[in-house]
Protein backbone atom coordinates (compact mmCIF):
# COMPACT_ATOMS: atom_id res chain seq x y z
CA UNK A 1 0.00 0.00 0.00
CA UNK A 2 1.36 3.24 -0.92
CA UNK A 3 2.07 5.86 1.99
CA UNK A 4 -0.64 8.16 2.71
CA UNK A 5 -0.89 11.50 1.26
CA UNK A 6 -0.56 14.62 3.25
CA UNK A 7 -3.30 17.84 3.25
CA UNK A 8 -2.13 20.76 5.27
CA UNK A 9 -5.64 23.28 5.95
CA UNK A 10 -5.03 26.95 6.75
CA UNK A 11 -8.77 28.35 8.48
CA UNK A 12 -9.01 32.09 8.35
CA UNK A 13 -12.22 33.53 9.43
CA UNK A 14 -15.21 32.57 11.59
CA UNK A 15 -16.34 29.32 13.03
CA UNK A 16 -18.03 27.75 10.38
CA UNK A 17 -15.06 27.84 8.38
CA UNK A 18 -13.24 25.80 11.05
CA UNK A 19 -16.54 23.55 10.74
CA UNK A 20 -15.79 23.38 7.12
CA UNK A 21 -12.20 22.90 7.22
CA UNK A 22 -13.09 19.69 9.03
CA UNK A 23 -15.74 18.42 6.39
CA UNK A 24 -13.21 19.04 4.15
CA UNK A 25 -10.32 17.27 5.82
CA UNK A 26 -13.25 14.31 6.25
CA UNK A 27 -13.93 14.29 2.18
CA UNK A 28 -10.43 13.82 1.07
CA UNK A 29 -9.86 11.24 4.28
CA UNK A 30 -11.70 9.58 1.82
CA UNK A 31 -9.31 9.83 -1.20
CA UNK A 32 -6.29 8.66 1.54
CA UNK A 33 -5.23 11.74 2.70
CA UNK A 34 -4.62 12.74 6.11
CA UNK A 35 -4.08 16.18 8.08
CA UNK A 36 -0.47 17.28 8.87
CA UNK A 37 0.37 20.49 10.88
CA UNK A 38 3.04 21.72 8.22
CA UNK A 39 2.76 23.01 4.50
CA UNK A 40 6.28 21.40 4.10
CA UNK A 41 5.54 18.08 3.77
CA UNK A 42 1.99 18.12 2.63
CA UNK A 43 0.50 16.76 -0.83
CA UNK A 44 -1.98 19.39 -0.59
CA UNK A 45 -2.53 22.48 0.87
CA UNK A 46 -5.98 24.27 0.96
CA UNK A 47 -6.41 27.95 2.22
CA UNK A 48 -10.16 28.14 3.97
CA UNK A 49 -10.34 31.94 3.24
CA UNK A 50 -12.22 35.10 4.95
CA UNK A 51 -13.50 38.11 2.51
CA UNK A 52 -15.13 39.95 5.22
CA UNK A 53 -12.70 42.53 5.54
CA UNK A 54 -10.20 43.94 3.07
CA UNK A 55 -6.93 42.47 5.00
CA UNK A 56 -8.29 39.22 5.50
CA UNK A 57 -8.66 39.50 1.98
CA UNK A 58 -5.22 40.01 1.04
CA UNK A 59 -3.60 37.69 3.19
CA UNK A 60 -4.85 35.13 1.14
CA UNK A 61 -2.24 36.35 -1.84
CA UNK A 62 0.80 37.08 0.36
CA UNK A 63 0.35 33.98 1.86
CA UNK A 64 -0.09 31.86 -1.30
CA UNK A 65 3.35 33.72 -2.61
CA UNK A 66 5.06 32.09 0.51
CA UNK A 67 4.53 28.36 -1.16
CA UNK A 68 6.49 29.21 -4.38
CA UNK A 69 9.51 27.59 -3.19
CA UNK A 70 7.58 24.63 -1.52
CA UNK A 71 5.98 23.81 -5.20
CA UNK A 72 9.23 24.47 -7.13
CA UNK A 73 10.81 22.02 -5.02
CA UNK A 74 7.60 19.50 -5.12
CA UNK A 75 5.78 20.28 -8.79
CA UNK A 76 3.20 17.10 -7.45
CA UNK A 77 1.98 19.43 -4.50
CA UNK A 78 -1.51 20.56 -5.41
CA UNK A 79 -2.54 24.36 -3.90
CA UNK A 80 -6.25 25.10 -3.49
CA UNK A 81 -8.23 28.17 -2.16
CA UNK A 82 -11.30 27.42 -0.52
CA UNK A 83 -14.07 29.49 1.64
CA UNK A 84 -15.47 32.89 0.90
CA UNK A 85 -12.48 34.57 -1.23
CA UNK A 86 -12.53 31.48 -3.54
CA UNK A 87 -16.47 32.18 -4.09
CA UNK A 88 -15.92 36.33 -4.11
CA UNK A 89 -12.82 36.36 -6.62
CA UNK A 90 -12.12 32.18 -7.61
CA UNK A 91 -11.55 33.56 -11.17
CA UNK A 92 -9.24 36.12 -9.84
CA UNK A 93 -7.52 34.38 -7.83
CA UNK A 94 -6.46 31.92 -10.84
CA UNK A 95 -5.85 34.67 -12.87
CA UNK A 96 -3.27 36.50 -10.14
CA UNK A 97 -1.73 33.36 -8.59
CA UNK A 98 -0.47 30.73 -11.27
CA UNK A 99 -0.01 28.35 -8.22
CA UNK A 100 -3.44 28.01 -7.46
CA UNK A 101 -4.59 24.62 -9.00
CA UNK A 102 -8.01 24.27 -7.42
CA UNK A 103 -10.82 26.99 -6.26
CA UNK A 104 -13.59 25.73 -4.40
CA UNK A 105 -16.62 27.62 -2.74
CA UNK A 106 -18.53 26.83 0.46
CA UNK A 107 -20.83 25.32 -1.22
CA UNK A 108 -19.27 22.77 -3.31
CA UNK A 109 -16.76 21.09 -0.77
CA UNK A 110 -18.38 17.61 -1.16
CA UNK A 111 -17.01 18.12 -4.62
CA UNK A 112 -13.71 18.22 -3.65
CA UNK A 113 -12.86 14.38 -4.43
CA UNK A 114 -13.46 14.78 -8.16
CA UNK A 115 -11.96 17.93 -8.30
CA UNK A 116 -8.40 16.51 -6.46
CA UNK A 117 -8.37 13.57 -8.81
CA UNK A 118 -8.84 16.19 -11.90
CA UNK A 119 -5.88 18.61 -10.64
CA UNK A 120 -3.77 15.38 -10.16
CA UNK A 121 -4.19 15.06 -13.67
CA UNK A 122 -2.99 18.91 -14.13
CA UNK A 123 -5.95 20.10 -15.37
CA UNK A 124 -6.66 24.16 -13.25
CA UNK A 125 -10.10 23.22 -11.78
CA UNK A 126 -13.13 25.77 -10.50
CA UNK A 127 -15.79 25.21 -8.47
CA UNK A 128 -17.98 28.30 -7.30
CA UNK A 129 -21.76 26.97 -7.97
CA UNK A 130 -24.76 27.02 -5.53
CA UNK A 131 -25.68 23.50 -6.33
CA UNK A 132 -28.97 21.59 -5.38
CA UNK A 133 -27.36 18.82 -4.09
CA UNK A 134 -27.25 19.06 0.16
CA UNK A 135 -23.23 18.86 0.57
CA UNK A 136 -23.80 18.07 4.22
CA UNK A 137 -25.58 14.91 3.20
CA UNK A 138 -22.46 13.99 0.70
CA UNK A 139 -20.01 14.79 3.31
CA UNK A 140 -20.68 12.10 5.80
CA UNK A 141 -18.97 8.96 5.01
CA UNK A 142 -16.41 10.37 7.68
CA UNK A 143 -14.07 7.97 10.05
CA UNK A 144 -15.73 6.98 13.35
CA UNK A 145 -12.53 8.85 15.22
CA UNK A 146 -13.03 9.83 18.65
CA UNK A 147 -12.25 13.63 19.30
CA UNK A 148 -12.18 16.30 21.77
CA UNK A 149 -14.58 17.59 24.18
CA UNK A 150 -16.28 20.50 21.99
CA UNK A 151 -17.58 20.97 18.96
CA UNK A 152 -19.33 22.92 15.77
CA UNK A 153 -22.22 21.97 14.25
CA UNK A 154 -23.57 24.13 11.25
CA UNK A 155 -26.99 24.32 11.35
CA UNK A 156 -27.69 26.97 8.63
CA UNK A 157 -26.19 28.91 6.53
CA UNK A 158 -26.36 31.88 4.28
CA UNK A 159 -27.90 35.36 4.90
CA UNK A 160 -30.80 37.31 3.32
CA UNK A 161 -30.36 40.51 5.77
CA UNK A 162 -27.93 42.53 3.73
CA UNK A 163 -26.05 44.71 5.84
CA UNK A 164 -24.89 47.57 3.63
CA UNK A 165 -21.33 46.93 4.80
CA UNK A 166 -21.47 42.70 4.61
CA UNK A 167 -20.28 40.19 2.18
CA UNK A 168 -21.63 37.24 3.86
CA UNK A 169 -25.07 37.30 1.36
CA UNK A 170 -23.28 36.96 -1.59
CA UNK A 171 -20.22 34.82 -0.09
CA UNK A 172 -22.51 32.24 1.41
CA UNK A 173 -25.25 33.00 -0.25
CA UNK A 174 -29.30 32.79 0.48
CA UNK A 175 -30.02 31.65 3.96
CA UNK A 176 -31.16 27.60 4.47
CA UNK A 177 -31.86 25.96 7.30
CA UNK A 178 -30.59 22.21 7.66
CA UNK A 179 -33.32 19.73 8.51
CA UNK A 180 -33.35 18.85 12.07
CA UNK A 181 -33.36 14.92 11.80
CA UNK A 182 -30.05 15.47 10.13
CA UNK A 183 -28.69 18.27 12.95
CA UNK A 184 -29.34 15.31 15.55
CA UNK A 185 -28.00 12.43 14.06
CA UNK A 186 -25.04 14.71 13.52
CA UNK A 187 -25.11 15.70 17.69
CA UNK A 188 -25.93 12.02 18.53
CA UNK A 189 -22.58 10.55 16.37
CA UNK A 190 -20.05 13.97 17.93
CA UNK A 191 -21.80 12.71 21.02
CA UNK A 192 -20.75 8.96 20.44
CA UNK A 193 -17.27 10.38 19.73
CA UNK A 194 -16.80 12.06 23.14
CA UNK A 195 -18.31 15.57 22.44
CA UNK A 196 -19.69 17.41 25.02
CA UNK A 197 -20.94 20.78 23.91
CA UNK A 198 -21.82 21.52 20.97
CA UNK A 199 -22.09 24.72 18.87
CA UNK A 200 -24.73 25.54 16.58
CA UNK A 201 -23.46 27.56 13.96
CA UNK A 202 -25.24 29.98 11.41
CA UNK A 203 -24.32 33.20 9.86
CA UNK A 204 -28.06 33.98 11.06
CA UNK A 205 -28.89 31.22 13.39
CA UNK A 206 -31.36 32.42 15.25
CA UNK A 207 -33.63 32.60 12.48
CA UNK A 208 -33.06 28.74 11.93
CA UNK A 209 -35.91 27.00 10.11
CA UNK A 210 -35.39 23.71 9.61
CA UNK A 211 -37.61 21.22 8.50
CA UNK A 212 -39.48 19.27 11.58
CA UNK A 213 -41.47 16.10 11.87
CA UNK A 214 -44.42 18.77 12.47
CA UNK A 215 -43.39 21.37 9.98
CA UNK A 216 -40.79 24.02 10.75
CA UNK A 217 -38.60 24.32 13.55
CA UNK A 218 -37.21 27.20 15.58
CA UNK A 219 -33.89 27.73 17.11
CA UNK A 220 -35.53 26.91 20.59
CA UNK A 221 -37.57 23.65 19.17
CA UNK A 222 -34.10 22.53 18.18
CA UNK A 223 -32.28 23.49 21.04
CA UNK A 224 -34.66 21.42 23.12
CA UNK A 225 -34.67 18.85 20.84
CA UNK A 226 -31.11 18.74 21.65
CA UNK A 227 -31.32 18.71 25.04
CA UNK A 228 -32.45 14.97 25.24
CA UNK A 229 -29.39 13.91 23.86
CA UNK A 230 -27.96 11.92 26.18
CA UNK A 231 -24.17 12.67 27.01
CA UNK A 232 -24.33 16.30 25.46
CA UNK A 233 -24.06 18.25 28.59
CA UNK A 234 -23.73 22.06 26.61
CA UNK A 235 -25.51 23.76 23.85
CA UNK A 236 -24.55 27.37 22.57
CA UNK A 237 -25.28 28.85 19.33
CA UNK A 238 -23.84 31.61 17.20
CA UNK A 239 -24.15 34.18 15.42
CA UNK A 240 -27.37 35.93 16.21
CA UNK A 241 -29.64 38.92 14.42
CA UNK A 242 -31.27 41.08 17.12
CA UNK A 243 -34.61 40.88 14.72
CA UNK A 244 -34.66 37.15 14.89
CA UNK A 245 -34.48 36.65 18.81
CA UNK A 246 -37.45 35.00 19.43
CA UNK A 247 -39.31 34.83 22.53
CA UNK A 248 -39.27 30.71 22.74
CA UNK A 249 -35.58 31.30 22.50
CA UNK A 250 -35.33 33.89 25.45
CA UNK A 251 -37.31 32.08 27.47
CA UNK A 252 -35.23 28.91 26.54
CA UNK A 253 -31.97 31.00 27.67
CA UNK A 254 -34.20 30.88 31.19
CA UNK A 255 -35.38 27.29 31.16
CA UNK A 256 -33.00 24.92 29.33
CA UNK A 257 -29.85 23.54 31.84
CA UNK A 258 -27.80 22.37 28.80
CA UNK A 259 -28.55 25.71 26.91
CA UNK A 260 -25.23 27.91 28.34
CA UNK A 261 -25.45 31.62 29.59
CA UNK A 262 -23.59 33.37 27.01
CA UNK A 263 -25.19 35.17 23.72
CA UNK A 264 -23.40 37.10 20.87
CA UNK A 265 -25.69 39.68 19.81
CA UNK A 266 -24.06 41.92 17.42
CA UNK A 267 -25.18 45.04 17.38
CA UNK A 268 -22.61 47.26 14.70
CA UNK A 269 -23.34 50.58 16.10
CA UNK A 270 -25.72 53.28 18.66
CA UNK A 271 -26.66 56.05 16.13
CA UNK A 272 -30.33 55.21 15.07
CA UNK A 273 -29.13 56.80 11.52
CA UNK A 274 -26.19 54.81 10.96
CA UNK A 275 -27.88 51.40 12.08
CA UNK A 276 -30.73 52.76 9.11
CA UNK A 277 -28.00 53.39 6.46
CA UNK A 278 -26.70 49.76 7.85
CA UNK A 279 -29.86 48.41 6.83
CA UNK A 280 -29.78 46.64 10.48
CA UNK A 281 -33.51 47.50 10.58
CA UNK A 282 -33.79 47.63 14.38
CA UNK A 283 -32.56 50.63 16.68
CA UNK A 284 -30.38 51.08 19.80
CA UNK A 285 -33.32 50.80 21.47
CA UNK A 286 -35.25 48.04 20.47
CA UNK A 287 -31.56 46.44 21.04
CA UNK A 288 -31.41 47.89 24.48
CA UNK A 289 -34.96 46.56 25.70
CA UNK A 290 -34.28 43.67 23.67
CA UNK A 291 -30.87 43.02 26.27
CA UNK A 292 -33.45 43.56 29.27
CA UNK A 293 -35.90 40.46 28.16
CA UNK A 294 -32.71 38.68 27.77
CA UNK A 295 -31.43 39.44 30.73
CA UNK A 296 -34.81 39.32 32.47
CA UNK A 297 -35.24 35.46 31.53
CA UNK A 298 -31.51 34.58 32.42
CA UNK A 299 -30.04 37.58 34.85
CA UNK A 300 -26.85 35.83 34.70
CA UNK A 301 -26.28 36.17 30.86
CA UNK A 302 -22.74 36.74 29.52
CA UNK A 303 -23.70 39.25 26.16
CA UNK A 304 -21.07 39.79 23.33
CA UNK A 305 -21.06 41.89 20.53
CA UNK A 306 -19.73 43.01 17.30
CA UNK A 307 -19.17 46.64 16.50
CA UNK A 308 -17.95 48.49 13.06
CA UNK A 309 -16.68 52.08 13.90
CA UNK A 310 -16.12 54.71 11.36
CA UNK A 311 -19.08 53.46 8.59
CA UNK A 312 -19.55 55.85 6.09
CA UNK A 313 -21.15 59.20 7.00
CA UNK A 314 -20.64 58.65 10.97
CA UNK A 315 -20.26 61.98 12.68
CA UNK A 316 -18.59 62.62 16.34
CA UNK A 317 -21.66 61.93 17.38
CA UNK A 318 -22.56 58.97 15.98
CA UNK A 319 -20.24 57.57 17.65
CA UNK A 320 -20.80 58.88 20.86
CA UNK A 321 -24.04 57.07 20.58
CA UNK A 322 -22.20 53.92 20.53
CA UNK A 323 -20.39 54.51 23.58
CA UNK A 324 -23.40 55.06 25.48
CA UNK A 325 -25.30 51.90 23.59
CA UNK A 326 -22.34 49.83 25.37
CA UNK A 327 -22.15 51.70 28.56
CA UNK A 328 -25.65 50.45 29.38
CA UNK A 329 -25.09 46.81 27.88
CA UNK A 330 -22.00 46.41 29.60
CA UNK A 331 -20.52 43.93 27.15
CA UNK A 332 -18.84 40.27 28.62
CA UNK A 333 -16.70 39.97 25.45
CA UNK A 334 -16.79 42.24 21.94
CA UNK A 335 -15.52 42.02 19.03
CA UNK A 336 -14.52 45.66 17.24
CA UNK A 337 -13.40 46.22 13.65
CA UNK A 338 -12.88 49.66 11.65
CA UNK A 339 -15.03 49.43 9.03
CA UNK A 340 -13.75 47.92 5.64
CA UNK A 341 -14.94 49.05 2.43
CA UNK A 342 -15.98 46.11 0.14
CA UNK A 343 -16.16 46.08 -3.26
CA UNK A 344 -20.02 45.50 -4.21
CA UNK A 345 -21.44 45.94 -1.69
CA UNK A 346 -23.92 49.01 -1.16
CA UNK A 347 -21.79 51.47 1.64
CA UNK A 348 -18.61 50.99 -0.72
CA UNK A 349 -20.20 53.85 -2.99
CA UNK A 350 -20.70 56.09 0.10
CA UNK A 351 -19.00 59.15 1.35
CA UNK A 352 -15.75 57.38 3.63
CA UNK A 353 -14.72 58.51 7.36
CA UNK A 354 -11.13 59.73 7.80
CA UNK A 355 -9.21 56.64 8.05
CA UNK A 356 -7.51 58.70 11.14
CA UNK A 357 -10.70 59.12 12.69
CA UNK A 358 -11.61 56.01 12.60
CA UNK A 359 -8.63 54.47 14.25
CA UNK A 360 -9.09 56.69 16.92
CA UNK A 361 -12.55 55.98 17.39
CA UNK A 362 -11.57 52.28 17.22
CA UNK A 363 -9.17 52.95 20.31
CA UNK A 364 -11.72 54.43 22.55
CA UNK A 365 -14.20 52.01 21.62
CA UNK A 366 -11.87 49.18 22.60
CA UNK A 367 -10.71 50.63 25.36
CA UNK A 368 -14.09 51.26 26.79
CA UNK A 369 -14.72 47.71 25.57
CA UNK A 370 -11.82 46.15 27.10
CA UNK A 371 -12.78 48.00 30.49
CA UNK A 372 -16.13 46.26 30.28
CA UNK A 373 -14.53 42.81 29.63
CA UNK A 374 -12.29 42.94 32.87
CA UNK A 375 -14.92 43.86 35.19
CA UNK A 376 -17.28 41.18 33.86
CA UNK A 377 -14.35 38.59 34.21
CA UNK A 378 -13.04 40.06 37.38
CA UNK A 379 -16.33 39.81 38.84
CA UNK A 380 -16.24 36.33 38.89
CA UNK A 381 -14.43 36.14 41.58
CA UNK A 382 -15.63 34.18 44.37
CA UNK A 383 -18.34 32.85 42.32
CA UNK A 384 -18.92 28.94 41.73
CA UNK A 385 -18.74 28.23 38.21
CA UNK A 386 -19.09 24.46 35.98
CA UNK A 387 -15.99 24.02 34.26
CA UNK A 388 -15.72 21.38 30.88
CA UNK A 389 -12.03 20.80 30.96
CA UNK A 390 -10.68 20.97 27.42
CA UNK A 391 -6.54 20.19 27.75
CA UNK A 392 -3.75 19.85 29.91
CA UNK A 393 -2.41 23.09 31.25
CA UNK A 394 1.08 24.61 31.30
CA UNK A 395 2.45 23.32 35.03
CA UNK A 396 2.22 19.49 36.40
CA UNK A 397 -1.50 18.52 37.58
CA UNK A 398 -3.10 22.18 36.26
CA UNK A 399 -5.85 21.32 33.68
CA UNK A 400 -7.55 24.03 31.45
CA UNK A 401 -11.22 24.83 30.41
CA UNK A 402 -13.86 26.87 29.79
CA UNK A 403 -17.12 28.02 32.44
CA UNK A 404 -20.38 28.48 31.68
CA UNK A 405 -20.11 31.84 30.44
CA UNK A 406 -17.00 30.90 27.72
CA UNK A 407 -14.38 32.21 30.45
CA UNK A 408 -11.24 30.51 30.27
CA UNK A 409 -10.40 28.61 33.86
CA UNK A 410 -7.33 27.17 35.28
CA UNK A 411 -7.23 24.62 37.40
CA UNK A 412 -4.29 23.33 39.82
CA UNK A 413 -3.98 19.87 41.78
CA UNK A 414 -6.74 18.79 39.40
CA UNK A 415 -7.25 15.04 38.77
CA UNK A 416 -10.32 15.46 36.31
CA UNK A 417 -9.91 14.55 32.45
CA UNK A 418 -10.47 16.10 29.18
CA UNK A 419 -14.25 15.94 28.95
CA UNK A 420 -15.29 15.64 32.48
CA UNK A 421 -17.04 18.51 33.73
CA UNK A 422 -16.60 19.89 37.64
CA UNK A 423 -17.27 22.56 39.86
CA UNK A 424 -15.11 25.01 40.67
CA UNK A 425 -14.51 28.06 42.91
CA UNK A 426 -13.16 31.14 40.69
CA UNK A 427 -10.17 32.78 43.08
CA UNK A 428 -8.14 35.16 40.82
CA UNK A 429 -8.85 36.61 37.42
CA UNK A 430 -5.84 37.35 35.35
CA UNK A 431 -5.03 39.02 31.90
CA UNK A 432 -7.05 36.42 30.02
CA UNK A 433 -8.32 33.68 32.26
CA UNK A 434 -9.88 33.02 35.66
CA UNK A 435 -7.78 30.67 38.13
CA UNK A 436 -9.75 28.25 40.18
CA UNK A 437 -9.63 25.42 42.24
CA UNK A 438 -12.22 21.84 42.32
CA UNK A 439 -15.45 22.01 44.98
CA UNK A 440 -15.64 18.64 46.26
N1 LIG B 1 -23.68 37.09 10.81
C1 LIG B 1 -23.08 37.78 11.84
C2 LIG B 1 -21.60 38.06 11.63
C3 LIG B 1 -21.13 38.56 10.34
S1 LIG B 1 -19.43 38.89 10.12
C4 LIG B 1 -23.89 39.01 12.16
O1 LIG B 1 -24.89 39.27 11.58
O2 LIG B 1 -23.55 39.73 13.06
C5 LIG B 1 -18.79 39.24 11.69
C6 LIG B 1 -18.63 40.69 12.00
O3 LIG B 1 -17.71 41.30 11.12
C7 LIG B 1 -19.88 41.50 11.85
O4 LIG B 1 -20.72 41.37 12.93
C8 LIG B 1 -19.33 42.90 11.71
O5 LIG B 1 -19.16 43.50 12.97
C9 LIG B 1 -17.97 42.66 11.07
N2 LIG B 1 -17.97 43.12 9.68
C10 LIG B 1 -18.70 42.64 8.65
N3 LIG B 1 -18.45 43.33 7.51
C11 LIG B 1 -17.53 44.27 7.82
C12 LIG B 1 -16.87 45.31 7.09
N4 LIG B 1 -17.13 45.52 5.82
N5 LIG B 1 -15.97 46.08 7.75
C13 LIG B 1 -15.72 45.89 9.06
N6 LIG B 1 -16.31 44.94 9.80
C14 LIG B 1 -17.21 44.14 9.21
FE1 LIG C 1 -23.66 40.15 7.32
FE2 LIG C 1 -24.69 39.39 9.62
FE3 LIG C 1 -25.71 41.46 8.32
FE4 LIG C 1 -26.05 38.99 7.39
S1 LIG C 1 -26.87 39.84 9.31
S2 LIG C 1 -25.51 40.76 6.18
S3 LIG C 1 -24.12 38.06 7.95
S4 LIG C 1 -23.65 41.30 9.25
FE1 LIG D 1 -15.34 35.34 6.70
FE2 LIG D 1 -16.93 33.98 5.17
FE3 LIG D 1 -16.99 33.61 7.77
S1 LIG D 1 -16.37 36.07 4.88
S2 LIG D 1 -16.45 35.60 8.54
S3 LIG D 1 -15.31 33.15 6.45
S4 LIG D 1 -18.73 33.59 6.40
Amino acid sequence: MSAPKKLFIKTYGCQMNVYDSERMAEALGGEGYVETKSPDDADMILLNTCHIREKAAEKVYSELGRFKGLKAEKPDLKIGVAGCVAQAEGQEIMRRQPLVDLVVGPQSYHRLPEMEAKAREGEKVLDTDFPEEDKFEKLKNRPKAKRGPTAFLTVQEGCDKFCAFCVVPYTRGAEVSRPADRILREAQDLVERGVREITLLGQNVNAYHGAGPNGDMTLAQLIWELDKVDGLERIRFTTSHPNDMQDDLIEAHGTCAKLMPYLHLPVQAGSDKILKRMNRAHTAESYLRLIERIRAARPDILISGDFIVGFPEETEADFQATLDLVEEVKYGTAYSFKYSTRPGTPAAERPQVDPKEADDRLQRLQALLTTQQREVQDSMVGRDVTVLFEKAGRFPGQMVGKSDYLHAVHVADCDRAIGDLARVRILSSGANSLAGALID
